[in-house]
């Protein structure tokens, strides 16, 4: 009778351990190695090099505390047809999370096929993909920051800047004529931004007269010239520039620069981001005031979710809006505190 006890219960341990061993087979124990493919649209901005080089410091401060941890980075230059065929070619690699920053924020379906079949969560980044994508399946997550955020906050900072000084209004007309420099079209940080800037000025009662507006596409360069186009349009009359972003702030004051205006001529310049050439020309009184784009934010809530959509573990850490959003909010920097964000 004993022995019979003894024999049911020896049988029934070694059904359990059979069950959790996975049937005798060894499981791959994908909590202890995880491989992350980063895609991304352009080397060439400088705010995404710099989150990109956060991104990568954040998964290594991850490896060090015991989980190991594979990043592969692939730069799109500027190409949708190449995204997607490095997101094939990452997840060939056995990636088991992608964090993808799109070239096209509006074509992603390819990208979400392909992770979708293989069961690869992906993270979003920096250029939202429309709502009704976000919906195709529930393993797509976006971090990012929230535009209306960063347009408000600069609108503040022009405000409280004309308020303070009543040399900005050079001609005495009572009016503050201004350009804007704008981002991509298309992308969400780019309308919404130059809306919510020029909208938070008129609300605090200050006057404004449009002079011009140039699609700069992010990039120095471009602004550097766009700028050079509206200044021979308008010589002496700019007295504000609204920048998209810091790298376009920097081409318009290139643009002055290169033409020889002294700085008594020159009027005021607002960008957004806090790249490091942002925050130092903050400090060299070139560019009046930025918003600070939070990468160092961005790139943990990126590394943690990454590693909880692997592993399952630590998800209940991050403030998920809709439950597959996450925005770190704006800063605002001046003169008095931008100190504070240089690292
Ligand atoms: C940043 C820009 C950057 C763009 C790229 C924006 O959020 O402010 O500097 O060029 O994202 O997608
Ligand atoms: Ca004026």
């Amino acid at each position: 009778m004993k022995i019979k006890r003894y024999m049911a219960v020896g049988i029934v341990s070694c059904m359990l351990l059979l069950f959790f061993c996975g049937c005798g087979k060894q499981q791959p124990k994908v909590s202890e190695k995880i491989q992350v493919g980063v895609a991304f649209y352009n080397q060439g901005d400088t705010f995404l090099g710099e989150l990109v080089a956060c991104l990568k410091q954040q998964f290594e401060k991850f490896g060090n505390s015991g989980l190991e941890i594979t990043v592969m980075v692939r730069d799109a230059a500027g190409s949708q047809r190449t995204q997607d065929d490095q997101v094939e070619e990452l997840i060939g690699m056995k990636c088991n999370v992608l964090c993808v920053n799109l070239v096209d924020r509006a074509d992603p379906s390819e990208i979400i096929d392909l992770a979708r079949k293989n069961d690869v969560p992906i993270i979003f980044f920096n250029r939202e993909p429309v709502a009704e994508d976000m919906m195709q399946w529930e393993k797509l997550y976006y971090v990012g920051a929230d535009a209306q955020q960063s347009g408000e906050m600069q609108g503040e900072l022009a405000v409280d800047v004309i308020a303070g000084n009543q040399q900005i209004d050079k001609n005495r007309d009572g009016k503050i004529q201004y350009v804007v420099l704008e981002g991509e079209a298309g992308h969400q940080d780019a309308i919404i931004r130059t809306e919510s800037a020029v909208d938070t000025l008129k609300s605090s009662g200050i006057v404004l007269e449009k002079l011009g507006a140039g699609i700069a596409n992010w990039d120095r360069a471009q602004a550097q010239n766009r700028m050079q186009q509206l200044l021979s349009q308008y010589p002496n009359q700019i007295e504000m520039v609204l920048a998209n972003n810091d790298a376009m702030a920097l081409g318009a004051v290139d643009a002055y620069e290169k033409l020889n205006y002294t700085e008594g001529a020159m009027p005021v310049f607002f960008g957004i981001d806090g790249t490091e050439a942002g925050l130092e020309a903050v400090i060299d009184r070139k560019v009046a005031a930025t918003v600070y784009n939070d990468k160092e934010g961005q790139a943990l809530a990126m590394a943690k979710l990454a590693v909880g959509a692997v592993t399952g573990a630590g998800l209940e850490t991050l403030a998920f809006e809709n439950e597959k959003y996450i925005y770190l909010p704006y800063q605002k920097v001046t003169e008095d505190n931008v100190r504070e964000f240089l690292y």
